[in-house]
């Protein structure tokens, strides 16, 4: 049986048209003004938009081994619900993805979870620089390098071991970036001067824009030097944007939506909810972010989707975990920064579906065209609705975002051709699939 979904306006590829797409088995057969087809089930798209699925390339989904802050099920769920059709998974789990045995691991039980399609990043540490050779270029995006420490301690510290990665990286190297040895000087001061737990506002003074930028002029001269494919995640100054080229193709910076929401008044309000690494910080770093989007030193928007407990996120800038989940609402929040003129709805679906596809070179996704995999999403604008507690599908049960009155819903998610998502329901049988890429 054939789907059609009709009546909408279409963004895809820097154009703007009402049109239909229609859709068969798994996979778009036509797309635009004359798209049409007769006995075909019908999805009334009239009022809204229709986007490719959204492809988050940074999230936290926790499994194995965390699973009391999230899981592959519940992560996805969320996923589904904020129009996410494909999620890259970071290596900071227990046990590490730092062996080829962990990584299929990851993908046998997503297999059986995920409502989404997925893959997942290799983590480097100080010596598995031996195994890249092994790793499989049509079946993951990339290498998953922390060069600054986080949630997990996959700090990779030694000048040795960063000259072999970024000589022998067979893949895009991704790379989370933030000078150590820097923030350890900050935090002993910030001890000294508060105790043990200094309050959370002082979290960017620790975690400082001056560590932020050491650390990713140290990797861009890296990537220079050996010619890395290199992808610098979570980018959060000024700065550290002047040193990005706009829409090139060697070394590219990613923006997550909770830096682009976020500034640093933001504290007084959210507390540790938005204690994140690298931290939310001044709102000029924010607004030099949301001019990043549309001058293209921006090429990437994801979340950096990493749920944790409430109750582990007490304390303060020492003791509270980092890291929000943000996956459900992504979509709608970018959605909002259009309505505000930061960006255009094309550059959106550019930032959120076309290039995470084209920079890890996924095959047959993040766009609307014939042939391709029928992954989209339908969202309609003038809709307010706000976050409240019982619509989080997150396994943390907290957000953010919790109180915000959105403009944008989102109401239907296909992913591989299935109807996935429909007003407020996840179907539970849903299951995404392994992505290709190369
Ligand atoms: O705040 C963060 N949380 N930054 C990271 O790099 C990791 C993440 C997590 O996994 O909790
Ligand atoms: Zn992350």
């Amino acid at each position: 049986m054939k789907t059609i979904v009709r009546g909408g306006v279409i963004v895809n590829e820097g154009r703007v048209v009402k049109g239909a797409v229609v859709i068969d088995g798994d996979t778009i057969v036509s797309c635009g003004p004359d798209a049409d087809v007769t006995d075909a089930d019908v999805i009334d798209a009239t009022g809204c938009y229709v986007l490719p699925g959204v492809i988050d390339s940074h999230v936290h989904f926790r499994e194995p081994g965390l699973t009391e802050k999230a899981d592959m099920e519940s992560e996805s769920r969320a996923a589904a619900a904020g129009g996410v059709t494909t999620f890259f998974d970071m290596p900071n789990t227990v046990p590490q993805t730092t062996t080829l045995v962990a990584l299929d691991e990851k993908f046998c039980l997503a297999a059986v979870k995920s409502h989404v399609n997925f893959s997942f990043f290799f983590g480097a540490t100080n010596d598995n620089a031996a195994l890249f050779s092994q790793l499989d270029p049509h079946r993951i995006p990339g290498i998953k390098l922390f060069m600054g420490s986080s949630t997990g301690n996959m700090l990779v510290d030694s000048d040795e071991s960063l000259e072999r990665i970024f000589s022998e990286a067979p893949l895009p190297l991704v790379a989370h970036c933030e000078d150590m040895a820097i923030i350890n000087r900050n935090m002993e001061a910030c001890k000294a001067c508060y105790g043990d737990d200094p309050e959370v506002r002082l979290h960017p003074l620790i975690r400082s824009e001056e560590a932020c930028l050491s650390s990713t002029m140290k990797a861009i001269s890296l990537a220079v030097e050996h010619g890395t494919r290199l992808h610098v995640a979570h980018v959060t100054t000024a700065e550290e944007l002047q040193l990005f080229a706009p829409h090139t193709s060697q070394i590219t910076a990613e923006a997550t939506v909770g830096h682009l929401f976020f500034s640093l008044t933001d504290y007084e309000r959210l507390g540790t909810r938005i204690k994140v690494n690298p931290a939310i910080k001044n709102f000029r770093d924010c607004l030099a972010l949301r001019e990043g989007l549309m001058d293209g030193r921006v090429s990437v928007v994801g979340t950096d989707h990493a749920p944790h407990l409430l109750s582990q996120k007490e304390g303060g800038a020492a003791r509270a975990a980092s890291g929000m989940p943000m996956i459900q609402f992504s979509l709608v929040a970018m959605l909002e920064l259009v309505d505000d003129g930061v960006l255009t709805l094309e550059r959106l679906v550019e930032l959120m579906a076309h290039n995470p596809a084209r920079l890890f070179e996924v095959r047959e996704r993040g766009f609307l065209r014939p042939g391709y995999k029928a992954d989209l999403v339908v969202v309609r604008p003038d809709s307010p609705w706000t976050v409240t507690q019982n619509v989080i599908e997150s396994k943390c049960k907290w957000s953010p975002m919790e109180g915000h009155t959105f403009r944008w819903r989102v109401e239907q998610t296909f992913c591989n051709g299935h109807l996935i998502y429909n007003n407020g329901v996840v179907d539970p049988a849903s299951r995404g699939e392994a992505i290709a890429f190369r």
